[in-house]
């Protein structure tokens, strides 16, 4: 028996209603933002992913699936989809429509070749959102916004958002500086990756899985000592919206981030609750000035976050919260010989609007009523010779047990007047 790579998992069943159960939410959500669905191909050229996401980061040195086509060029399956969604903004001159910010949302599929653990796959589903050309830090607490009123309206209250600001170009290169200056002593004590990160990027270091809970690190030069005065009055003005919007925050100067194209602010959305497990940040984002210009021709400042699917869906069961996904449906339809009528009349239903379906077994009628009852049937209707001949169905309330004779070109009038339908 083949069995499915390690870290994927399959979706079915229950899990699949609670997917598509968020996936609308999110759409809606989406739509009262006024933010656009993008979508991106699930492969693109390795570059972009080295270029945006960083060459010393533990995406790109260790995680990503690398493939060569058949006409020899690098492809990488997308870890992540900021750089995509970057490469799509500026290949398809998005920046020239009028209508900015440029607001983008999307859900899908990305790939990490990660140590398989409770919350961490291979294969994992993110809901991020890009928002170019605004320099306006109202826009990061919205950003900031949107994982909180999503997970508030899911109902989960074991959440905690963590905001810190990588500061501008000018900050950053300064704090580099003093990293650089301050690790030196320490070089031969780091991990070889952080050896290597040392002169590239030494901000990596601080986020060393294997080094970070070395003694010297306590004292490492903190980013806050290094902003200038646009960089604070920025992050001052972040922390305002988010004030005005009533999100509840705490300032974390720890926070780095595991990509590179950060600065400004960064921010993670934690699952706050005792046992959680060690997967706990819910979601992750920030500004990515200069992305946009590394990346194309033009110079853009952009700001986004994306959330996993997995870690809340565990972060659901862990507070007990059921989704309302409808476990429901409106017509159950029982042919008794008279198929062809049956299915002509399921057919009609449908297309008016009614979750509406029958029986394929060939079952008998006892049988089709209890499949009514594990469908969770509001109506059920009968098809045989009589009815036919006579042209009046006979219907019946599923729940009150109460039965209606109605004419056959009724039938539709007689539901919309009990049951919502929802419109095609
Ligand atoms: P990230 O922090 O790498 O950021 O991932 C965001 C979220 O994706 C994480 O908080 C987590 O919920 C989920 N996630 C990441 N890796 C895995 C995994 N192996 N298994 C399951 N879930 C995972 C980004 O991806 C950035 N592109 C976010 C962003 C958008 N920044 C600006 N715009």
């Amino acid at each position: 028996m083949i069995q499915r790579p390690k870290g994927t998992y399959d979706v079915y069943g229950v899990k699949a209603k609670k997917i598509l159960y968020l996936e609308k939410l999110i759409n809606v959500l989406m739509e009262k933002y006024n933010y656009n669905y993008i979508r991106t191909p699930l492969f693109e050229k390795s570059e972009l992913f080295h270029r945006a996401v960083g060459e010393t980061t533990d995406i790109v040195t260790k995680e990503t699936y690398d493939f060569k086509d058949k006409s020899d060029r690098d492809m990488t399956l997308r870890p992540e989809g900021t750089a995509s969604v970057v490469r799509a903004y500026i290949e398809n001159k998005m920046y020239s429509d009028p209508n900015l910010p440029s607001k983008n949302y999307y859900i899908g599929p990305m790939y990490r070749y990660e140590r398989p653990q409770s919350g961490r796959y291979r294969e994992f589903y993110q809901f991020g959102v890009e928002v170019f050309s605004s320099n306006d830090p109202m826009i990061d607490a919205e950003v900031i916004s949107i994982p909180v009123n999503f997970y508030k309206l899911l109902g989960l209250k074991g959440v905690k958002v963590k905001i810190n600001t990588l500061g501008d170009t000018e900050s950053r290169n300064k704090y580099k500086e003093a990293l650089i200056e301050y690790f030196k002593p320490y070089l031969d004590s780091l991990c070889e990756d952080c050896k290597n990160r040392y002169l590239k990027n030494p901000l990596r270091i601080l986020d060393c899985k294997v080094d970070n809970d070395k003694e010297f690190f306590k004292d490492a030069p903190k980013m806050r000592d290094y902003l200038n005065e646009e960089s604070k009055n920025y992050f001052e003005k972040v922390q305002k919206y988010l004030d005005a919007l009533e999100i509840e925050y705490e300032v974390d100067y720890s926070i780095v981030r595991g990509l590179d194209y950060y600065n400004h602010t960064v921010f993670e959305v934690e699952a706050s609750v005792e046992g959680f497990g060690a997967q706990n940040v819910l979601c992750g984002g920030g500004r990515y000035n200069g992305l946009v210009k590394m990346i194309g021709n033009t110079d853009e400042p952009g700001v986004g976050f994306a959330l996993g699917f997995e870690r809340l869906l565990t972060a659901l069961e862990f507070e007990n919260i059921n989704l309302p996904y409808e476990d429901e449906i409106d017509v159950y339809v029982i042919p008794v010989g008279e198929k062809e009528t049956a299915f002509s009349l399921l057919q009609a239903l449908r297309l008016n609007g009614f979750k509406a379906d029958t029986d394929y077994m060939d079952r008998s009628i006892k049988a089709n009523f209890k499949q009514a009852d594990r469908l969770n049937s509001k109506y059920v209707i009968i098809i045989g010779e009589e009815e036919v001949k006579n042209g009046i169905y006979k219907i019946k309330n599923n729940k009150t047990k109460e039965e209606f004779e109605i004419n056959k070109e009724d039938i539709i009038d007689f539901l919309d007047q009990n049951i919502d339908s929802e419109e095609m």
